[in-house]
């Protein structure tokens, strides 16, 4: 017979998503570990029950940064693991996006374990801009500049790169070089610059629109060949660095990403082929989260690891570089609710439940009723674990029927 606690977690499913951070103790506590596989815990019923004695009310928000470092820290074993299997040349540059999580908190634990592997920060507003020139990030991590950029914007962004940051501003609409190129000429201050390609692939699930020809981000093809013109004619053609692209966050499904990373691993190589020394591929983010641990392409989950999504990115890429006969490019990935979505824990009161499926147990149908009624129950009573499936297709008709006699005026509520 299965124990109480071992119903607990299947219930609700904690092995499928705790990915080994979250467990059940013998108490039938909710558990955190601070890595997989560690057998170190926090109960967190008596965390809540010691904070709740301590006067501090729910709703509260329990964070665990060393969460977060282990998933910085799989994040690197993982593209690590990927570029030793395949012999890839270039290195894993990762950024966090602060927009995932601006909280200053969240952003230094990040940091904090992020130094050890070279891996820094995009920005996506001057604001943000702002509050990561004053962090300390490792001196060879990237600051990726995204987002629409006014003349400020891009002035700061020369400031940050001034203070010694390894500042790429990435190109997100053909107006911002030209501000760009007056600032080189006005300062000698060289950022690196990406341009953030329009891909025809677009991504899958809930975000699948920030992908794809009709995506309002990133240059078309027209576009970004004008961009090269242009850097080439103002002599700033070697500041070109990175190819960006980015088609939408939590992609649930993984022939998505290998289509993604394909098709710009071949305008890259074509880019390389013009003589351009772009030696960055910036991947963006969107490795999902499996948040309902179902390994599906549903919205909130996802069918592929973090292992199988750097194994496809780094193979992709080796792939059409090979093909293209052109240099590995260093690559770049913007992950970021994959790095965060685990370390933080929302506490609240349970203040009434809603059930949409109501109990089945109180169904009194007497034979007045109609008859699509009377059958429908007697499904029901007769139902089995062998011939469930069948009479649950007949249930649906049934279904169908109900609504249809209710339309047309036969049964009453
Ligand atoms: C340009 C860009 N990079 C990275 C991300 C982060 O995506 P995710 O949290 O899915 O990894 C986003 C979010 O949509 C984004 O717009």
């Amino acid at each position: 017979m299965k124990s109480a606690i071992a119903e607990v977690a299947q219930t609700y499913g904690i092995e499928n998503w705790g990915a080994g951070y979250f467990s059940i103790n013998p108490r039938g506590h909710l558990v955190a570990h601070p890595s997989e596989g560690d057998q170190r815990s926090v109960d967190i019923k008596l965390l809540v029950d010691e904070l709740v004695a301590r006067r501090v009310r729910p709703p509260m928000l329990l964070r665990f940064p060393q969460i977060l470092a282990s998933q910085v820290r799989k994040m690197n074993q993982s593209f690590r693991g990927a570029m030793k299997e395949f012999d890839y040349q270039g290195e894993h540059l990762a950024v966090f996006p602060m927009k995932v999580n601006q909280r200053r908190q969240v952003i230094e634990a990040y940091l904090e374990e992020a130094k050890k592997y070279n891996y820094g920060l995009e920005v996506g507003s001057k604001a943000e801009l702002y509050a990561a020139i004053a962090l300390d990030q490792a001196p060879e991590s990237l600051l990726v500049c995204n987002g629409f950029k006014d003349e400020s914007f891009i002035n700061l962004a020369f400031v940050g790169t001034s203070l010694g940051k390894r500042v790429v501003l990435v190109i997100e609409k053909l107006n911002e070089l030209a501000h760009i190129i007056d600032r080189t000429l006005e300062t000698g201050v060289r950022p690196m610059i990406g341009l953030r390609v329009r891909l025809y692939t677009r991504g899958s699930g809930r975000w699948e629109k920030s992908g794809g020809e009709q995506s309002k981000f990133g240059l078309t093809t027209t576009e970004l060949l004008q961009a090269i013109r242009t850097l080439r004619e103002a002599g700033m053609i070697s500041q070109l660095r990175v190819l960006h692209f980015h088609i939408g966050s939590q992609i649930t499904q993984i022939k998505r990403v290998k289509a993604g990373v394909k098709e710009a691993a071949r305008v890259y190589a074509k880019i390389r082929k013009m003589g351009i020394d772009v030696d960055h591929l910036n991947v963006g983010g969107g490795a999902g989260v499996d948040y309902d641990g179902s390994k599906t392409s549903f919205e909130s989950s996802a069918n592929y690891t973090l292992q199988e999504f750097a194994n496809d990115v780094v193979y992709m890429v080796k792939t059409v570089c090979d093909e293209e006969n052109v240099p590995e490019p260093n690559i770049i990935t913007e992950s970021g609710r994959v790095l965060v979505a685990y370390h933080a824990l929302l506490v609240t009161n349970i203040i009434d439940e809603i059930e949409t499926v109501q109990g089945l147990k109180n169904v009194a149908v007497t034979e007045d009723e109609p008859q699509v009624i009377v059958e429908l129950h007697d499904l029901l009573k007769s139902m089995t674990s062998k011939n469930f499936l069948e009479y649950y297709h007949d249930a649906l008709e049934h279904k169908d029927e109900l609504f249809t006699l209710f339309d047309l005026g036969y049964i009453n509520l």
